[in-house]
């Protein structure tokens, strides 16, 4: 269904793991939707090799390795991209996260303060990092948009989402406060969207992810959003039309969100 809706769009896409990832699926549609892009994650994500297939089907699209914890690769990501994209960047997805504390296990009563400072900056802060290095070059286009990804868990409790929960809150207040500064100065719109739970390498490391995934699908009036999904939402707000939306927290749940019951809800698990 493409429609050319980002013909002539320059963008950097961050967090493409493998076809899995919301990021890889975004690339793929942005691609189809006439973009030009740049490629990026973490060196030691690159080394598994699968982005590189990624960008031989987008275009020959050039990857940049970044780690989103570090200001002089950040720097040389955006430098670097507006050489090889020969100007000013339209659009940014930062798909992101981590959470070293779920990743070894600590549960939220006894987390480790120094993998929750790296969790907070790799997961959240990093946005910050993103939105101030593209401000201080100069490098985003005048009404450009930039996108994060986020979950709900940031508004109500989702105990094994431990303190993802909290960088998402860090990561959607970043937005509205640097979203405020890009809009004044460049008319630079700055979102979260807050996609249903999905399969991918990130999501499936919270525990008992299997039954979040059951039990979202059974109260949200339209089903869970899958990655495909997301990507469509992810371009549509990287196209023109969207041009006076910004500093929100965009629902892209089928409803979940607002919905407060469903009787499919006691089949989950049956
Ligand atoms: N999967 C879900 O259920 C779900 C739901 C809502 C929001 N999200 C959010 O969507 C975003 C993308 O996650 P995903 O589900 O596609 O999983 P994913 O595992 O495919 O993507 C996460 C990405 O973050 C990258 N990353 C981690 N540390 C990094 C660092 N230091 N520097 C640069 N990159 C780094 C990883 O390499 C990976 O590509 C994340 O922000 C996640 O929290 C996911």
């Amino acid at each position: 269904m493409a429609n050319g809706i980002l013909k002539g769009k320059k963008g950097i896409i961050f967090g493409a793991l493998n076809d899995k990832s919301i990021a890889w699926q975004a690339a793929l549609k942005a691609h189809a939707e006439g973009a030009d892009f740049v490629l990026t994650n973490a060196p030691i994500a690159m080394r598994m090799g699968e982005i590189k297939n990624l960008a031989a089907t987008c275009n020959n699209a050039q990857i940049i390795p970044c780690d989103v914890s570090k200001e002089d690769e950040m720097q040389n990501l955006i430098t670097k991209s507006m050489e090889i994209l020969g100007g000013k960047i339209d659009f940014v997805l930062h798909s992101v996260g981590m959470s070293l504390n779920i990743r070894k296990g600590k549960s939220y009563t006894e987390l480790d303060y120094k993998f929750m400072h790296d969790t907070l900056d790799i997961s959240a802060i990093s946005f910050h990092r993103l939105m101030k290095t593209l401000y201080n070059s100069d490098a985003m286009q005048n009404e450009g948009s930039i996108l994060a990804l986020t979950y709900i868990a940031a508004q109500r409790v989702f105990p094994d989402y431990s303190e993802m929960a909290d960088a998402k809150s860090l990561l959607e207040s970043i937005t509205r406060s640097f979203g405020y500064h890009f809009g004044k100065r460049n008319k630079v719109r700055v979102n979260t969207i807050s996609q249903s739970p999905t399969v991918t390498t990130a999501g499936s490391g919270v525990k008992g992810f299997g039954t979040f995934v059951d039990y979202a699908e059974a109260l949200s009036p339209l089903g869970n959003a899958n990655a495909e999904e997301c990507a469509d939402y992810i371009v549509s707000m990287f196209s023109d039309y969207t041009k006076k939306v910004t500093m929100q927290n965009l629902f892209h749940d089928g409803g979940f969100s607002f919905t407060g019951f469903s009787e499919d809800v006691f089949n989950v698990g049956k």
